[in-house]
C-alpha cells in the first residue's frame, strides 16, 4: 500500500492561501485536503467554491474535497467542476447514498464516503464496491486541532478486513488528530492516506513534518 499525506487547508493561513498551497505543492504530500462545512451538518462554517478554485490554481496535486454538508447531492457537480479530483460526502448527511455515489461518478471524479466516529463500518458493507475511498473520521467533524479518538484504530482495521473479505482495494483515509506522533499506528491499522491539519500547518517546518509522517 502506498502511504500518502493529505494536508488539510482548513489549518492554512487564509491571508496567504496561495503561498501555503504552493508550499504544500512543493512538499512530499500527494493529496491536498479541502474541508467544506455548512454550519448545519457540523457546528462550523469554512469555505466553498471560490476558495476551492483558488487552491486548484495554485497546485496540480490531487484535490481531496471533504463535504461536511447536508444534502450533498445539491452541490456535488459544482465541486467537481470547481476542481476536485475526489468528492467525499458523509453517509450521515444524505437520505440518498446511492444517488450521491452516482452523481459523483457521473461528474468524472473519484468517489468517497465518510463516516463519523459513532457510525459503524458495518453500514458500508453494501456500498463498499461502489466507492473508491472511505474517509474514517477520527474526531467529531467540525474543527481542526482535536485529539485522535483511539477507538478509530479498531474501526480502520475492521474496514480493511471487510475490504479484503470483499476482494476490494478500497483506499482508507483517516481524518482528525493525526501527527508524526501517531501516524505509524494509523498506517499500521490499515490506512493509506492520512489527513493532517494542525500538525502540518502548526509545525515550524511543515514540509519536514510531512516527511516525518511518511517515514514513521
Ligand atoms: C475536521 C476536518 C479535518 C481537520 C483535521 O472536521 O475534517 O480535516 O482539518 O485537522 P487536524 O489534523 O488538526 O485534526
Ligand atoms: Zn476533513
Amino acid at each position: 500500500m502506498q502511504r500518502t499525506i493529505a494536508p488539510s487547508m482548513l489549518s492554512a493561513d487564509f491571508g496567504h492561501l496561495e503561498r501555503d498551497t504552493r508550499m504544500i505543492d512543493r512538499s512530499a504530500a500527494e493529496w491536498v485536503h479541502i474541508d467544506v462545512m455548512d454550519g448545519v451538518f457540523v457546528p462550523n462554517i469554512s469555505f466553498g467554491f471560490p476558495v476551492l478554485k483558488a487552491i486548484r490554481k495554485a497546485t496540480g496535486k490531487f484535490l481531496d474535497v471533504h463535504l461536511m454538508i447536508v444534502e450533498p447531492e445539491k452541490y456535488i457537480t459544482r465541486f467537481a467542476e470547481a476542481g476536485a479530483d475526489l468528492v467525499t460526502f458523509h453517509y450521515e448527511a444524505t437520505c440518498d447514498v446511492h444517488g450521491c455515489i452516482e452523481l459523483i461518478r457521473r461528474s468524472g471524479v473519484r468517489v468517497g464516503v465518510s463516516i463519523k466516529p459513532a457510525t459503524s463500518v458495518d453500514v458500508l458493507r453494501d456500498i463498499l464496491p461502489l466507492v473508491d475511498v472511505v474517509l474514517v473520521m477520527s474526531v467529531e467533524p467540525g474543527f481542526g486541532g482535536q485529539s485522535f479518538i483511539p477507538a478509530s484504530l479498531d474501526k480502520i482495521a475492521r474496514l480493511r478486513a471487510l475490504a479484503q473479505e470483499l476482494g476490494l482495494e478500497t483506499v482508507i483515509e483517516v481524518d482528525g488528530g493525526i501527527s508524526s506522533r501517531n501516524a505509524r499506528e494509523v498506517f499500521e491499522a490499515g490506512a493509506e492516506v492520512l489527513v493532517a491539519g494542525n500538525a502540518v500547518f502548526g509545525a515550524e517546518d511543515p514540509a519536514a513534518e510531512i516527511e516525518r509522517m511518511l517515514r514513521v
